[in-house]
């Protein structure tokens, strides 16, 4: 028995109770002695921490002992029903537990649709991730889905089928395995915090059906819906005002966070949390490496609070991360929280979700290219970048959604921001607004109360790209692409699992048409989600061809180059960093290190050429002599290091 079971009386009556009913279980199937006692070992490490967690959410359930022994018995089963070849993962992530903070991790997310129509052809697109670097894919949600609207399939009528669009089950599973011989993780959602209003729970939920009417906050009329709407915000106010929908059916209020047709699940039940993890672990078991835990923000809800960020929310997922532990130990969590840094990393640990979304460095990219200034970056950066140990970020520049200025107004305020006004000028810069503005993104969810908005765009469209081409302006172009390559050069090595949405590779532009879609019109985001080209990569290799081509070989080129230099570099694995002292306010600029190697980042965020001391650099950690490893170009510590235009550079002592 551990130490902590023994100091935990309650958890160890309570397991002991639960073991001969796990015994018989175990007589039912076909399970090893091997297995039995691995998953057996695990339980017992981590039964005091589950049971705690578990018995603070569910303890004052007149059915809580029931609803834990199926949840044990649920993690059971799907250890069971693991396929061998996971179990075998499974077992060298034990022993490879910081894997997923090497530099050699690179990530890619797509819409299989999108991209390749469905998961066969997907397959056949292995090479184009291999050539460009790729070692994580991360598949939109790819599930069967309600008719018509189903916000880019994050309203999943069944999460153990997939669109029958896109393929099967199977087909997923052979993806998996390829992807796996390829050296390339899956990452898939697990799309927890509402269904689909046809998935089946939602169904006998309109059919009255008490047992399933308790998965969902289903109220007959507004009293109480209006006690909780004065303390909560409204994430899509353009789709509906407030958080919950009028159902004809029923005659009935539901909550409702996202679109009026997701539903929210009510945590609050322990029949629900029972539900979704077995769902959760059916997922695991099709060959998922790291499961995206989507918007993690909205899974409890108290009255008088904002539902957002609260205590039992991450009670729920550390729950989950422990009967991961148990029946698919070698699965990750990577949590979606595009709310306040602060709320950010709370849910960030090795016991909750070992990788993160790194929306506010997104967010603060853009905003150091607006301003042509680096202050609030760096200000971020110097007390926000450090993680737990065995914990890591995603870095991206674009994802399917949104960008939210979701930097501390304390932040900024410290170098002389104001967070309001700030917010109002990147929402003017960003939609083109702005007088001399590059970017042409659209407005998200603008909330004409508040003043709020949010916006969509490709990445190569806000960076200038897209106007210039327009233009037909050699010099925007050439800008733009320095733009761009300046961005893909920070997020490639500050630290954490760059992430590209596929597309940006080669400068993906705004797709105006999504309009013509009745499904998609009324979302804005569809502006940055258009249909493969396939067509435009053949081009790549040519070495002739139109001005747009070179500019998408040019991209396509560096950052395929500059992953590759990225992988050669091992200061970049994990998250030591240490900014330079600057004295040139346009220049972003960090040390990174790991064992004896070490990296010296620096990017111009301006158009006009800027200088750094050589003398900094030197007492930063380079000798005489040093090498941008990017342009390949030595330099001498002796004089100042002269940066061109948004150029960034890598640098290393020769
Ligand atoms: C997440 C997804 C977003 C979706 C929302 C509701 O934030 O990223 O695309 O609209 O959840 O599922
Ligand atoms: C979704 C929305 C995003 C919102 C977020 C909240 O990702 O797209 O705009 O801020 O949910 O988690």
């Amino acid at each position: 028995m551990s130490n902590l079971l023994k100091t935990n009386p309650e958890a160890e009556i309570s397991l002991r109770r639960l073991r001969p009913r796990l015994e018989r279980f175990w007589q039912t199937t076909e399970a090893s002695l091997e297995e039995i006692r691995d998953f057996d070992e695990r339980l017992t490490e981590i039964w005091p921490r589950l049971f705690r967690l578990l018995i603070d959410l569910y303890g004052d359930r007149y059915d809580f002992f029931y609803h834990l022994e199926e949840i044990l018995l649920s993690a059971a089963r799907a250890w069971c029903d693991r396929p061998q070849d996971l179990k075998e993962l499974d077992r060298h992530r034990v022993y490879e537990e910081n894997w997923f903070r090497s530099e050699k991790l690179v990530g890619g997310a797509l819409y299989v649709d999108l991209f390749s129509e469905n998961l066969g052809r997907l397959r056949e697109c292995i090479p184009y991730f291999k050539d460009l670097g790729l070692t994580y894919l991360h598949l939109m949600p790819l599930f069967a889905v309600r008719p018509g609207d189903n916000d880019g399939g994050y309203a999943i009528s069944n999460y153990r089928s997939v669109d029958p669009r896109l393929g099967t089950i199977e087909d997923l599973r052979l993806l998996g395995q390829d992807l796996r011989e390829a050296g390339i993780s899956l990452v898939l959602d697990f799309v927890f915090n509402h269904t689909s209003d046809d998935h089946e729970w939602a169904k006998l939920a309109q059919s009255n059906d008490p047992e399933y009417r308790d998965f969902y906050y289903i109220f007959p009329d507004r009293t109480i819906p209006d006690q909780y709407e004065r303390t909560l915000r409204e994430i899509f106010p353009t789709v509906r005002r407030g958080n919950f929908t009028w159902h004809d059916g029923m005659e009935q209020w539901v909550w409702t966070t996202f679109n009026s047709y997701q539903w929210d699940l009510k945590y609050r039940n322990p029949a629900v949390f029972r539900a979704m993890l077995e769902e959760m672990l059916f997922l695991a078991n099709v060959g998922v490496d790291i499961l995206r835990l989507d918007a993690v923000a909205f899974i409890w809800k108290q009255m008088g609070t904002s539902c957002e960020n609260l205590e039992q929310a991450h009670s729920i997922i550390q729950a989950y991360n422990a009967l991961a532990k148990l029946a698919a130990p070698g699965l990750l969590f990577k949590s979606e929280a595009i709310v306040h840094p602060d709320d950010v990393v709370r849910y960030i640990s090795p016991d909750e979700c070992q990788i993160s979304y790194n929306p506010t460095l997104m967010a603060l990219l853009w905003e150091s290219l607006a301003t042509r200034e680096t202050k609030l970056i760096r200000q971020s950066t110097s007390h926000r970048h450090q993680l737990p140990n065995e914990t890591i970020w995603v870095n991206y520049l674009r994802c399917h959604d949104d960008i939210g200025w979701t930097f501390d107004d304390q932040d900024a305020a410290l170098v002389g921001i104001n967070g309001y006004d700030h917010r109002q000028f990147l929402n003017n810069f960003y939609t083109g607004q702005f007088p001399g503005s590059f970017a042409h993104g659209v407005p998200f969810q603008h909330n004409h109360e508040t003043g709020d908005m949010r916006i969509s765009g490709t990445m190569a469209s806000l960076a200038g790209l897209e106007q210039a081409i327009q233009l037909n302006d050699d010099h925007l172009k050439d800008l733009a692409i320095r733009r761009i390559q300046l961005l893909h050069g920070i997020t490639l090595s500050i630290g954490g699992i760059p992430l590209l949405y596929l597309g940006e590779e080669w400068g993906m532009l705004n797709d105006y048409d999504f309009v013509k879609d009745p499904a998609k019109a009324g979302d804005t985001r569809w502006i940055h989600r258009p249909k493969m080209r396939w067509e435009f990569l053949e081009d790549l290799g040519d070495q002739l061809g139109s001005d747009e081509r070179m500019i998408r070989r040019r991209l396509f080129n560096s950052v395929k180059r500059m992953i590759a230099l990225r992988k050669s570099i091992p200061a970049i694995s994990g998250l030591d960093l240490e900014l330079v002292p600057l004295i040139n306010s346009h220049v972003f600029c960090f040390v990174r290190s790991q064992g004896g190697d070490r990296l010296i980042v620096a990017g111009n965020f301006s158009e006009e050429p800027q200088e750094i001391s050589g003398n900094l650099l030197r007492t930063a950690g380079l000798g005489r002599f040093f090498e941008d490893v990017i342009s390949e170009t030595t330099f001498q510590t002796s004089s100042n290091l002269k940066l061109d235009p948004y150029q960034v550079v890598w640098l290393k002592r020769v």
